[in-house]
């Protein structure tokens, strides 16, 4: 009796520890398995990495899909960004993200030439950035000397490409693999503009 009930609760803390894994890319918005445009990989890493062949992307080990150059975008402007040197192309993994966001390249590299136009018209970003949150620039108290953003802490360094003294990227917000399960594949939900106050001090 005794045994059976550890193993029920071993089973249970079994189904505990997988069952997030599911909760997470899987059924997402980038869960492409299913998708009518992805003819060459049919599972879910697969679009995105490769485990031949792939690219050496810094922070996207194996990286099995086609990347923009980044040139010829408009980079977001501001009224009073205090940084130290503004962004003249996005770079880092934002470049990954806009590989598929930018709407010219198509989602399924060596497969059917669907852009993300067709798939969602409303998640095209760029290549105009003049109206998206500004990145590819260095997260720097400093340069923000009117104190409108806050000290780097653990979390905010987490948020940035290449940790402590990184950059904010799409990443910075965005959680590509659903890690968190937060709608919008935020990185934490923005009830409360909680997303936005990580950073911000207002
Ligand atoms: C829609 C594209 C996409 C899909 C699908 C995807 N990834 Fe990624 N992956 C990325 C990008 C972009 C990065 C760069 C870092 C970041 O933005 O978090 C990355 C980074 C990584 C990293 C290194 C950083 C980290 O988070 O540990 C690993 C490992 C990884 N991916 C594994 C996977 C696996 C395993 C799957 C399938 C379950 C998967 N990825 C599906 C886009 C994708
Ligand atoms: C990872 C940190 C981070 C997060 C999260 C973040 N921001 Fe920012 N944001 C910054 C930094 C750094 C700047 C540059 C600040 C400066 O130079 O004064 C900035 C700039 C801005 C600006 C431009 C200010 C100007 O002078 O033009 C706006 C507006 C803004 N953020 C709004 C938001 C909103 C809304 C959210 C939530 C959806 C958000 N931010 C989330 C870091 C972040
Ligand atoms: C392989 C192409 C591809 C890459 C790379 C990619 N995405 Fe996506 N993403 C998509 C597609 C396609 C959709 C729309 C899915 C749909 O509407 O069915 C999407 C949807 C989204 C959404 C909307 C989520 C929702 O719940 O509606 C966000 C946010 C997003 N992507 C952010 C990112 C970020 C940030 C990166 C880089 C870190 C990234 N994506 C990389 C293809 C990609
Ligand atoms: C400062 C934070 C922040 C940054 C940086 C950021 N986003 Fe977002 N993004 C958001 C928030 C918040 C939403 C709204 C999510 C929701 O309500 O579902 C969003 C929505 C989206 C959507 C869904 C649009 C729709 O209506 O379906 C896509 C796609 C997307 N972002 C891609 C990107 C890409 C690509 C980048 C980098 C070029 C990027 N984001 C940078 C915060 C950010």
């Amino acid at each position: 009796m005794k045994k059976t009930l550890k193993n029920v609760v071993c089973l249970l803390a079994l189904v505990a520890i997988t069952a997030p894994s599911f909760a997470a890319i899987g059924s997402s918005a980038h869960d492409f398995s299913g998708a009518s445009w992805n003819t060459t990989d049919q599972d879910i890493c697969g679009v995105c990495h490769t485990p031949h062949g792939g690219a050496a992307v810094t922070g996207a080990p194996l990286w099995g899909h086609d990347q923009i150059a980044g040139t010829g975008y408009s980079m977001y402007v501001g009224t009073d960004m205090d940084w130290g040197t503004a962004p003249t192309a996005p770079d880092g993994t934002s470049l990954l993200c806009l590989s598929c966001h930018d709407g010219t390249l198509p989602l399924d590299t060596g497969g059917a030439a669907t852009l993300m136009g067709a798939v969602n018209a409303a998640a095209v970003v760029g290549p105009d950035l003049t109206g998206s949150h500004p990145v590819s620039f260095v997260y720097d108290t400093s340069a923000a000397a009117d104190g409108e953003i806050k000290t780097a802490d653990a979390t905010i360094n987490s948020y940035l490409d290449g940790g402590a003294g990184g950059k904010v990227q799409c990443s910075s917000c965005h959680d590509v693999h659903n890690t968190a399960a937060v709608a919008g594949l935020l990185r934490v939900a923005n009830t409360n503009s909680d997303l936005c106050l990580t950073c911000h001090d207002k």
